[in-house]
């Protein structure tokens, strides 16, 4: 849905209509490696990173980041296209299918494992410059992901100041004013996993807060009135 959503959001824009998530920033939270660079470039703390192409980059690779390792595709989603590798041989062989079967030249992210926060993760959604709702997703059997569409567990989870504030910064980074950041508690603090432009509203039924509330109480108050003269977009 990426580029059909974005072209209709670029229509909008066009038409000078306030938007709460620019087209520019809905692709760049699309793409993990592009989310990585600009959210490293604003100081927001992520799990180490690397990129590579070829696998006779295995030893570099196994050098930087150690092991386990992830290694997850720049564009997938719902925790598709991320491997765990606990061996230099899972790690190569995994590596070599990826590379092999990419055609479309997606970028391969190579990832040091948060092992502490292993299965768990923390959903901030993240409304303007507040976190309106946050939950713990946890992975039910020995999965390593926990996304819910894999069958994780949400629960409602209450967040220090600083994960508050890393999250905002991270939406903020990104460009976007409704955001679900994606964080995990590692033994240096919290990391930001991802940025979603677009994240589900499973998170009103596992806190009960009114999220969709939020957004449109936001987009009422910071939308331009119709004959303003202010109408830039986001
Ligand atoms: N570096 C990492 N360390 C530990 N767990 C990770 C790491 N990266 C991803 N995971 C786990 O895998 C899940 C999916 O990864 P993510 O990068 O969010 O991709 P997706 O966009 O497919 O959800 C995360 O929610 C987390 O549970
Ligand atoms: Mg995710």
């Amino acid at each position: 849905m990426t580029r059909y959503g974005c072209a209709i959001v670029r229509q909008f824009e066009m038409q000078g209509v306030w938007t709460a998530a620019s087209s520019i920033a809905i692709t760049r939270a699309r793409d993990k490696l592009r989310s990585q660079q600009i959210l490293t470039k604003h100081g927001v703390d992520t799990p180490k990173t690397l990129v590579s192409r070829n696998t006779a980059d295995i030893d570099d690779l196994l050098e930087q980041i150690g092991l386990p390792m992830i290694i997850k595709l720049a564009t997938g989603t719902h925790g598709n296209g991320v491997v765990l590798a606990d061996t230099k041989k899972a790690a190569k062989s995994a590596l070599q299918a990826f590379y092999l079967y990419n055609e479309d030249g997606t970028n391969i992210l190579i990832q040091e494992y948060i092992k502490e926060s292993a299965g768990t993760d923390i959903r901030a959604f993240v409304v303007g410059s507040q976190v309106v709702a946050s939950m713990k997703r946890q992975s039910l059997d020995d999965d390593f992901r926990s996304n819910l569409h894999k069958g994780g567990l949400g629960t409602s989870v209450k967040l220090t100041d600083e994960e508050k504030k890393l999250a905002v910064k991270a939406a903020r980074a990104m460009g976007l004013h409704v955001a679900g950041v994606d964080l995990m508690r590692s033994a240096r603090g919290p990391v930001v996993l991802e940025v979603n432009a677009s994240p589900g509203f499973g998170i009103e039924k596992v806190t009960r807060r009114n999220v969709a509330g939020k957004i449109i109480e936001y987009v009422e108050h910071n939308a331009p009135r119709k004959n303003s003269k202010d109408r830039v977009g986001a």
